[in-house]
């Protein structure tokens, strides 16, 4: 199924929708959820938090989207979180130029490439405005950050452009209440904001988006002194550089220097079986090097998780070394003590991330998820993510199936999500779950009154058990579970 019918479907469900769609002003790139997409998040983030953060043993803060002037200045964004504009002079369209050089002359534009040579490249191969075909005016970079002035004063302000800036902020303070040793992991989902030239289709690049990052403090002398990289040792990675893919151990990789240490491939590892387990196929799954022009400006060692959609491979993790890049930064401008004093050494640590984007994780789910057999439109969620883990019908329309099958309903509602169903025949309300994905749907039938069973019938297969009703929670959470 290609991406423009999934987002129809995606819209008609109220997965996702435009948000202020009822006004015709409202900016692009921002998206609201509706309950089903509430639901998936939520699951999403579930699964996050046990596959990542709870297996990992690492802690968890929710920071303020709103973060003072200095944290960006010694965070690098006010200076470098910016992408390259040109107004047309003929439309004043304004324009991103990077990419649009990159399409019209075919050439590659690498990060940072200072405004003055993207204008030579725009006369020298003729780049004109996409809008109306008029000349393109001098670049400038434009920064991505949406400023605040902050209460009467207008202190400015900006809000977060990563969720980890107060992971490194709040680093000396928690690794203090922590009495952990290094390394180890601090986590948070929560928004971030950028104000994107040009937001793309639907829940790829949004100007608000959530974000669960992971920021792993390590100290670089032991950077390979990581007794858990055992359990990973002879795990396949996924890698893909010099242009093709690798599937080498996480041994491997160490060994021949293609990922920097344990700790990095340790990591990697971990996201990857993360997705695996979420049932994305193998061989949509890959996990790119970055070359040097495709890093961030705070990254000595860049990964992207990626996973294979019907608009090509999307980046869902950026997984960064970024070395002591943040903790030097904050330290020097705020005079803050940043570093750490273990086993007789005072050093500031390092850092390596796993930054996911939520929604387009959400979306390549959907993606990869909805599929057309013989006419039946299903969405195959893992159970542990479907919006709703099942759904009670009576058979037919009748008093006595009614109320025992509103009564299952109402034991089950409280400890799951769960959806109730009485209109239409049974095959249509089959159908109606298997578009959102609910992996269980369970029938009172006129046997259910005679020895107190229902039939569960599984999305995928279609076959039916019939169960015990006292049975049917107990079966459902264990079908559920990741
Ligand atoms: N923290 C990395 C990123 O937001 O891309």
């Amino acid at each position: 199924m290609g991406m423009d019918e999934i987002i129809r479907l995606a819209l008609e469900r109220g997965f996702f929708f435009p948000s202020a769609e009822i006004y015709p002003k409202t900016p692009a790139g921002l998206w609201d959820y509706g309950h089903l997409g509430v639901l998936l998040k939520q699951k999403y983030i579930q699964a996050w938090i046990r596959e990542v953060v709870r297996r990992d043993e690492m802690i968890l803060v929710d920071g303020s989207q709103i973060l003072p002037r200095d944290v960006f200045v010694a965070s690098g964004h006010l200076e470098s979180f910016a992408d390259p504009v040109s107004t047309c002079l003929k439309c004043r369209a304004i324009h991103r130029v990077d990419r649009l050089v990159e399409e019209v002359a075919g050439i590659k534009v690498p990060e940072r490439t200072p405004p003055e040579q993207i204008t030579a490249l725009i006369r020298e191969h003729n780049v004109r405005c996409p809008s109306c075909g008029g000349e393109l005016g001098e670049v400038s970079l434009f920064n991505m950050m949406f400023r605040l002035s902050v209460g009467a004063s207008g202190d400015e302000a900006y809000l977060r452009p990563e969720t980890c800036q107060n992971l490194f902020i709040d680093f000396p303070r928690i690794y203090k209440i922590s009495r952990r040793k290094l390394p180890v992991g601090f986590a948070q989902v929560g928004k971030s904001f950028r104000n994107e030239i040009s937001p793309r289709q639907s829940l790829t690049r949004l100007r608000e988006f959530y974000q669960a990052e992971v920021e792993v403090f390590f100290n670089p002398a032991k950077a390979n002194e990581l007794e858990k990289f055992e359990s990973f040792r002879s795990y396949p990675l996924r890698l893909y550089f010099d242009d093709r893919m690798h599937v080498i151990t996480c041994g491997e990789a160490v060994e021949s220097g293609i990922v920097s240490s344990r700790l990095a491939a340790y990591y990697l590892a971990l996201i990857q079986s993360f997705y695996l387990k979420l049932g994305i196929p193998e061989e949509k799954l890959r996990i790119r090097r970055l070359l040097e022009d495709e890093k961030a400006f705070y990254a000595v060692e860049a990964w992207d998780l990626e996973v294979l959609t019907s608009i090509g491979w999307m980046e869902l993790v950026a997984c960064n070394n970024r070395g002591d890049y943040d903790l030097s930064g904050h330290a020097r401008v705020s005079r803050a003590d940043m570093q750490v004093f273990e086993d007789g050494e005072k050093f500031t640590p390092h850092v390596f991330e796993l930054s996911m984007g939520v929604d387009r994780s959400i979306l390549a789910l959907l993606d990869l998820g909805y599929r057309v057999e013989n006419g039946r439109t299903v969405l195959k969620l893992h159970p542990a993510l479907a919006p709703y883990s099942a759904a009670v019908f009576p058979l037919v329309d009748k008093p006595e199936l009614v109320s025992k099958a509103r009564e299952l309903y109402e034991s089950l509602k409280l400890d799951m999500d769960v959806f109730y169903d009485e209109s239409g025949s049974i095959g249509r309300r089959y159908r109606r779950q298997d578009e959102i994905g609910t992996p269980f749907c369970i029938t009172i039938d006129h046997q259910t009154l005679e020895d107190n069973t229902a039939t569960i019938r599984d999305r995928d297969s279609m076959q039916q058990v019939r169960l015990p009703i006292p049975e049917i929670p107990n079966y459902l959470s264990k079908k559920t579970k990741l």
